[in-house]
């Protein structure tokens, strides 16, 4: 049996099985505290019946400074999936799915126009996830990566993908054939 709950400090002493795997974003404690103490119901924690973490989702809800508003890459209120990852053997069981769908429902709760994320080209398996739950490319971010997972190049763009929710009535906030859209890493405000 697998359960959802909320991340706790203790958990960051126990993602072994989730981040060790080389398309997990690791981060110093710090980082992860942050999201804890800023958006604690949107870090949500999946474990297995012996209480091993299986999975975890870690976002949150966020507007470009005023400073940023009259660019043309300005962001209004919206949430963002910061990292998603599952364990290996817990794979392909539908969790990912879940994990998200529990961001979302977070994200229109608190009136945000879409949730977006950066994810590398190639990683289809979670492009297909994503896309498979109503995201689409907004733009491509390029080298956007510094490294490549497969070494095959020195860096790798991004897709950054957008799913509005139900405050975006018009749609204004998507775009079509969006991976033609590229823009730089410094286009994109690091808040
Ligand atoms: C991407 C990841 C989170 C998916 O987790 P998951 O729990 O296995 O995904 P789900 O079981 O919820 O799968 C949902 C959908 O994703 C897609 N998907 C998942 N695994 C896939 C695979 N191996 N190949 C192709 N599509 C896949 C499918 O569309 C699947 O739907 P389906 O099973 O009905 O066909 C997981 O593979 C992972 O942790 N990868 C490493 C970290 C990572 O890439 N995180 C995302 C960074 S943005």
């Amino acid at each position: 049996m697998t359960a959802l709950r909320q991340f706790e400090p203790q958990d960051l002493l126990r993602m072994n099985l989730t981040n060790l795997d080389p398309l997990t974003e690791n981060y110093n404690i710090d980082f992860y505290l942050h999201y804890l103490i800023t958006w604690p119901s949107l870090f949500t924690i999946a474990e297995d019946q012996h209480g091993n973490i299986i999975g975890y989702m870690m976002g949150k809800v966020e507007e470009d400074p005023l400073w940023v508003k009259f660019t043309p890459h300005y962001l209004p209120w919206h949430g963002h999936v910061t990292a998603l990852t599952v364990a290996p053997q817990s794979r392909r069981l539908g969790l990912a799915r879940l994990l998200t769908a529990a961001l979302e429902r977070g994200c229109e709760e608190q009136k945000a126009w879409f949730v977006d994320l950066f994810v590398r080209e190639g990683n289809e398996t979670a492009v297909n996830l994503y896309k498979g739950m109503g995201y689409s490319i907004f733009r491509r971010v390029l080298d956007y990566y510094s490294d490549d997972p497969t070494g095959r190049k020195s860096g790798e763009d991004a897709f950054d993908m957008r799913k509005p929710l139900g405050r975006d009535k018009k749609r204004q906030h998507i775009r079509k054939n969006g991976g033609n859209y590229t823009v730089l890493p410094e286009d994109i405000y690091h808040g």
